[in-house]
């Protein structure tokens, strides 16, 4: 580069107007040598910083042939890892490299995070009927024993304990219904779903959807705003640092592997559970939004899909999403839901970032959402009504 050469021959004119100046005492050789000695590391600095790119320049500075000076420095020293990241690290690496085992009864597990009775049990009902032997059910109530109206969900209430929003037991919840789930070696797909859920489709596109990818559907992304980074706490490092800290809606679809190592892990979990809470240190941490999105980011970051399969409307930019009622429910409200294949995600701080991103699936645009909250109880008979109407692709 001509600009290069001109501003080295530029420092090497400074070089001897300098020892010239007349008007001060002569410089002792010592002093020279030192002068020298900065110059040449300044020159080698800036060499550095604006390596020679042609052959010419090369040969001035390297014997051993033309190598961009970066190459001979000692890389960036990456942190050095705990023992418990060592064996975090290598469990979860073992776990995914595994091939997934395929049976010829591959199921996806339905789990339902719910007080008690889920009021639109009657929908999946309908749902699920003819697709026996491909889908596995459990309910985790946390409040009130459920009443159930489905054969398909008449015993499988998990054993549950006490759900406080924002605080980690919800993640305990997820946890104890994944490992529940887990104990069925046909379950492959693990989808998370709370009372107020639909589905968007009928179940063989759903079944195929989920069974079709090797990814897994945990909305993840970064938020530099108050409601994302602004809930990290420093004492989550050295192994939770701010560049990986995520956040994303809490309702996921897992494979198999995926689950398996939510479950191996209690490094990060434990982290979480003890720095993300409301009201710690002022923030207002809220641990199912930010731990998987935040676990993945750092163990798997290729593995998700970084959105969310349920769909939720956030339009109204109220502390609460919309709740969708008996007269918001038309053919084209569904229909609405089911056309989006762009996934959104907006900053929380003043320049509320907008970041979009194509559902891709095997590589093709698709829909994003198979699922949709939330649907008050009062709107049971009208999904009743539409659904085989709306589910048809
Ligand atoms: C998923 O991974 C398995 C094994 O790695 C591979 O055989 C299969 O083709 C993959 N499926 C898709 C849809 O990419
Ligand atoms: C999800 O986002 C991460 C970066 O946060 C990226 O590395 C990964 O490739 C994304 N996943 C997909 C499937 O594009
Ligand atoms: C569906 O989407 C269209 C276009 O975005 C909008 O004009 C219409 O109001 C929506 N209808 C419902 C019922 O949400
Ligand atoms: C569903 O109903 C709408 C009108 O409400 C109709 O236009 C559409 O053709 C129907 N679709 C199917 C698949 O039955």
């Amino acid at each position: 580069m001509k600009f290069e050469k001109g501003w080295r021959l530029g420092s090497m004119g400074d070089m001897h107007i300098l020892p010239g100046s007349r008007h001060r005492p002569p410089i002792k050789k010592p002093m020279w040598v030192i002068v020298l000695v900065l110059l040449v590391c300044i020159f080698l600095i800036c060499t550095y910083m604006y390596p020679p790119q042609s052959s010419s320049a090369c040969y001035i500075f390297s014997s051993r042939g033309c190598k961009p000076f970066a190459d001979w420095l000692p890389p960036v020293p990456v942190r050095e890892y705990t023992d418990g990241e060592i064996a975090s690290r290598v469990v979860i690496k073992d776990i995914l490299s595994s091939p997934p085992v395929l049976s010829g009864k591959s199921k996806i597990a339905f789990m339902f995070l719910s007080p008690g009775t889920l009021p639109l049990e009657r929908l999946w009902d309908s749902f699920f009927q003819g697709h026996e032997g491909k889908f596995s059910v459990y309910v985790h109530a946390s409040k009130h024993k459920p009443f159930h109206v489905s054969r398909y969900f008449v015993n499988r209430d998990i054993r549950s304990d006490q759900v406080i929003w924002g605080k980690i037991s919800m993640v305990d919840a997820e946890r104890r219904i994944l490992a529940n789930a887990l104990q069925d070696p046909d379950n492959q797909h693990f989808v998370l779903l709370s009372d107020s859920c639909v589905p968007l489709y009928h179940f063989d596109y759903i079944y195929t959807y989920l069974m079709h990818t090797n990814l897994s559907y945990v909305d993840c992304f970064k938020d530099p705003g108050p409601h994302g980074n602004g809930r990290y706490s420093e004492h989550m490092l050295p192994e939770v640092e701010v560049k990986d800290f995520r956040k994303g809606a809490q309702w996921f679809s897992m494979k198999r592997q995926h689950a398996v190592i939510v479950m191996a892990d209690y490094l990060y979990y434990s982290k979480f559970r003890a720095y993300c809470q409301p009201g710690f240190e002022g923030r207002n941490c809220i641990a199912d939004e930010h731990y998987l999105p935040t676990f993945f980011q750092i163990v798997d970051p290729g593995g998700i899909a970084n959105w969310s399969l349920t769909h939720v409307d956030w339009s109204e930019r109220k502390w609460h999403p919309k709740s969708y009622r008996v007269e918001d429910i038309t053919y084209q409200l569904l229909k609405n839901i089911t056309s989006v294949d762009v996934s959104l995600h907006v900053t929380s701080d003043e320049k509320k970032e907008v970041q979009s991103w194509p559902c891709l699936w095997n590589g093709m645009q698709k829909p994003c959402y198979l699922f949709a909250r939330k649907f008050t109880p009062e709107t049971l008979d009208t999904l009743l009504l539409i659904f085989s109407n709306y589910s048809a692709p």
